[in-house]
């Protein structure tokens, strides 16, 4: 991945797009998530729009990164510098799996917590994403409302390792590894 000229190696350009695309989509993710959940809107037209956008957002994602995962193994990713101890790639490494994992499963945990609650999805209103499971009894719909109350704790915390991460490099080491992804 590194270029003819000197110039630091950089993730393919559909790499990046895909990064920061899903990253925005994430950051509307958790505020609709957590309007839903932590401010309660009123029972309406907009709570259901909110709920809509949440859970269609969601999905969006869990395409994207099904998508990005075919790029990420077709493109590869840039070295880390040379000097990068092996404590900070093997970390490096540990936080990206453990990413996609979470970027797959927790959408999966919301669309399961969502149809068992009987609230079949309509993406963006336009057509109906079929679903393996349906309306549950409470208790098995509240075991998946609270797996995806989980999964976007431990989205949180793998998010702060990793702006933490990319604070390090950009920062302290001043090694090039921000520059990867912009
Ligand atoms: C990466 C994708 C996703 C992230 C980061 C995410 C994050 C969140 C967060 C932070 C909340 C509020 C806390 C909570 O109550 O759990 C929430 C609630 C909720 N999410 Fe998601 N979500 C994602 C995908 C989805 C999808 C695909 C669906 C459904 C198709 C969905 C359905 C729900 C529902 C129904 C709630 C309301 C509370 C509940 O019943 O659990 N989410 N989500
Ligand atoms: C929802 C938000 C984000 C998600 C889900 C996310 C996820 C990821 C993943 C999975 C990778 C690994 C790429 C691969 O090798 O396949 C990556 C790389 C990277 N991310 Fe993020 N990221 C997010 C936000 C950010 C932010 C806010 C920053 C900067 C402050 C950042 C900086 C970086 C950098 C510098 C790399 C390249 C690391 C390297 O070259 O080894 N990311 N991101």
């Amino acid at each position: 991945m590194s270029t003819t000229y000197g110039e630091p190696a950089r993730y393919a350009p559909a790499m990046r797009l895909l990064h920061w695309l899903t990253a925005i989509l994430i950051l509307g993710l958790f505020v609709a998530g957590g309007w839903l959940t932590y401010f309660e809107p009123p029972d309406g037209p907009f709570k259901e729009e909110l709920y809509n956008l949440h859970e269609s957002t969601g999905v969006t994602v869990w395409v994207l990164v099904l998508i990005r995962i075919v790029v990420r193994l077709a493109t590869g990713a840039p070295k880390l510098p040379p000097g990068t101890p092996s404590v900070v790639r093997v970390l490096a490494t540990l936080n990206h799996l453990a990413l996609y994992l979470v970027l797959l499963v927790q959408p999966m945990l919301g669309f399961a917590d969502a149809n068992a609650w009987g609230a079949p999805l309509t993406w963006y209103g336009l057509f109906r994403v079929p679903s393996p499971i349906g309306k549950q009894p409470d208790t098995v719909a509240q075991q998946f409302s609270d797996l995806h109350w989980f999964g976007a704790l431990a989205l949180l915390l793998l998010l702060g390792t990793h702006i933490a991460g990319a604070l390090y490099h950009g920062l302290i080491r001043r090694d090039g590894v921000v520059r990867h992804i912009l």
